[in-house]
């Protein structure tokens, strides 16, 4: 477990899942090893979350495997998977708007003083924690006692990011951290996506994005509608080609020839 083998840290292998009727995922596989960034990438309803889901122990699969440090997992719920170092960033992020920084930081998880009924939140630890793992990072939080609420969707990302790292992820899955972001803050979160993988992490980074996507990711996973268009490292496919895959290139070059004009605009 030491990274001194090449043993993913997880690997999914062959995994699919169907939900009544629907197929959300057929024969899907994905390694992902310490310190290094794997994208999962697709349009909406292509698998992305279902996939994550398996991941992180909220589903079981109904076909394939799943592998943590190279033997099976059978995780009843995400507490088991996150016992086993595997962290799971949602989109909504189960922060509360209205606490500060650093209460949301160690929500369910406080560090204490004393026993018995004198126990109590140790706060000035909390804060000082908090402070100091945000700036390893490079988190710049003027600060820690602000409502999470009055932070930007990026920083509140980076703030999630900062916390998972502390708590000890060996792996942490990121549904969609850059979606609703504009450019520069889009930016500053893959930032700190770089300084989780600088530090042993490996990650799964779920993006419609490939742009995102490319300049972070070593392995490039392309869902469509529930399965694989292929799994590449990043020396066997191109941003162009990417793109292309993501977008379903003959579906947007069909898509480009019905909005042209079929005339000169008039006047
Ligand atoms: N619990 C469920 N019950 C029934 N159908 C489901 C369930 N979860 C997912 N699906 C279906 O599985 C398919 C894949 O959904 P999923 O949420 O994994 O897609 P996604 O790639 O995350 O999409 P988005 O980009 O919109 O988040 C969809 O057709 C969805 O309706
Ligand atoms: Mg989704």
């Amino acid at each position: 477990m030491t990274g001194t083998d090449d043993t993913p840290l997880l690997e999914v292998r062959g995994v699919g899942k169907t939900f009544g009727g629907v197929i959300a995922l057929r024969d899907v596989s994905l390694r992902v090893r310490a310190g290094q960034v794997g994208c999962v990438l697709g349009d909406n309803g292509a698998g992305k979350s279902t996939l994550i889901k398996i991941l992180s122990g909220v589903h079981a699969p109904d076909t394939g495997a799943y592998l943590v440090d190279g033997a099976p997992a059978d995780f009843g719920s995400p507490r088991d998977a996150l016992e086993r170092g595997i962290a799971t960033v949602y989109q909504d992020l189960a922060m509360i708007p209205l606490m500060s920084v650093w209460r949301n930081f160690f929500l369910g998880s406080e560090p204490v003083l004393g026993r018995g009924p004198l126990r109590r939140f140790d706060v000035a630890l909390a804060r000082r924690t908090v402070r100091e793992e945000l700036r390893s990072m490079g988190i710049d939080i003027r600060d820690v006692d602000q409502p999470v609420g009055t932070l930007s969707g990026g920083e509140r990302q980076s703030v999630a990011i900062a916390r998972a790292v502390h708590f000890g992820a060996r792996v942490l899955i990121l549904d969609e951290p850059t979606s609703a972001l504009g450019v520069k803050q889009a930016g500053v979160v893959l930032r700190y996506i770089a300084q989780a993988r600088d530090r042993g992490v490996g990650v799964v980074f779920i993006t419609h994005n490939p742009h995102h996507a490319y300049p972070i990711g070593d392995r490039f996973l392309v869902l469509n509608r529930g399965t694989s268009l292929g799994e590449y490292a990043k020396d066997e496919i191109t941003r162009e080609e990417l793109t292309s895959l993501m977008a379903g290139g003959a579906e947007l070059e069909q898509l480009a020839h019905e909005l042209s004009r079929s005339e000169d605009p008039p006047g």
